[in-house]
């Protein structure tokens, strides 16, 4: 399966430490991970993991971090040919902090220059013509969006949509260009003011608001419903995945990988591919950050409900 991925490339750091030192103090770091990060490259890096050719459309500086993170990402099994390298930018950097209760912080250097341009989407265009699903993360900017998700739809391609629009104004847009939406608990939240104009308490609430936005373009919706796990609802059904058992260390990249699930998993339908982002996601919160560690065998298999 050809999978386009319009979204972040960074440079990753990861340190988990007991405590959070104060100011003027000092803790050691436990645990350090320095790897190709950022939500675009961790659901290619997912799709490769899980059997998929990505291709991934995203912008990278003109700095020695930039051939670092692509030399990875070529290593991982993506197709870099669509990244484009802005000169006078430097490489995004995300420094993911997590404490021993596995609460994370981070330090986010994303240089305006990394955000997507429609012009950067349109250079991608010969990804499209081969893609059979195109991912789009909401966090860039809604014209490199809304270019991508078309560029998609007039290839035949599924469109997956990650995440929910900062602006409101466009969810209507949004909602009507893709297939398949996909949002973490506080996006579903953002859909869920915005379509019925009540909060997620539950899976209840959340089938609700996902039921309201499925009418509006998508045929298959997946919302974080909190401690009760994620709702999947399509037209003629839906469900409710429990969260399961997983030791949570860092929930970066959790996210990321679950979409990954969804969109390697498509053609066994809606209920399957969502319980399939639900284990993807179980086994990618329980090391410390973002990068997935995924096979398809061991996601099919924890994913058996
Ligand atoms: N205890 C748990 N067991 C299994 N899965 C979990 C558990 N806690 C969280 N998850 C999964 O991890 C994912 C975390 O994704 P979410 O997007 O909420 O986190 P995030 O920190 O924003 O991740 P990302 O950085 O990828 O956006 C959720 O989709 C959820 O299904
Ligand atoms: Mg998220």
């Amino acid at each position: 399966m050809d999978v386009v991925v319009i979204g972040q490339i960074v440079r990753d750091l990861a340190v988990r430490v007991d405590e959070v030192p104060g100011p003027g103090s000092a803790a050691p770091v436990r645990e350090r991970i320095e790897v190709l990060g950022g939500k675009g490259a961790n659901q290619a890096v997912a799709l490769a993991q899980l059997g998929c050719r990505p291709a991934l459309v995203g912008v990278v500086g003109d700095d020695r971090h930039a051939d670092e993170v692509l030399a990875r990402a070529v290593e991982d099994g993506i197709d870099t040919t669509p990244v484009v390298r802005r000169s006078g930018t430097r490489t995004g950097l995300i420094i993911d902090v997590v404490d021993g209760d596995g609460r994370w912080r981070y330090l986010q250097d994303l240089p305006d220059g990394v955000l997507l341009t429609i012009a950067d989407v349109e250079a991608a265009a010969p990804a499209f013509d081969a893609a059979d699903a195109v991912v789009v993360q909401l966090q860039q900017p809604l014209p490199a969006v809304c270019e991508a998700a078309d560029r998609g739809r007039r290839a035949g391609a599924t469109v997956v949509l990650d995440g929910a629009p900062p602006d409101p104004g466009a969810r209507s847009d949004l909602l009507a260009r893709c297939d398949v939406l996909r949002a973490d608990d506080s996006e579903a939240a953002l859909w869920a003011g915005a379509e019925v104009g009540a909060e997620i308490g539950a899976a209840s609430d959340a089938l609700r608001v996902a039921r309201a936005l499925l009418v509006r373009g998508p045929w298959m919706v997946v919302l974080g419903a909190g401690s009760e796990g994620n709702v999947v609802v399509w037209p003629d059904g839906e469900a409710v995945i429990p969260l399961g058992d997983a030791d949570v260390v860092d929930t970066t990249g959790g996210g990321d990988a679950f979409t990954a699930g969804i969109v390697a998993a498509l053609h066994e339908g809606p209920e399957t591919a969502a319980r399939r982002g639900s284990a993807a996601a179980a086994l990618t919160v329980g090391h410390t950050g973002g990068r997935p560690r995924l096979s398809r065998e061991e996601v099919a298999q924890r994913a058996r409900p």
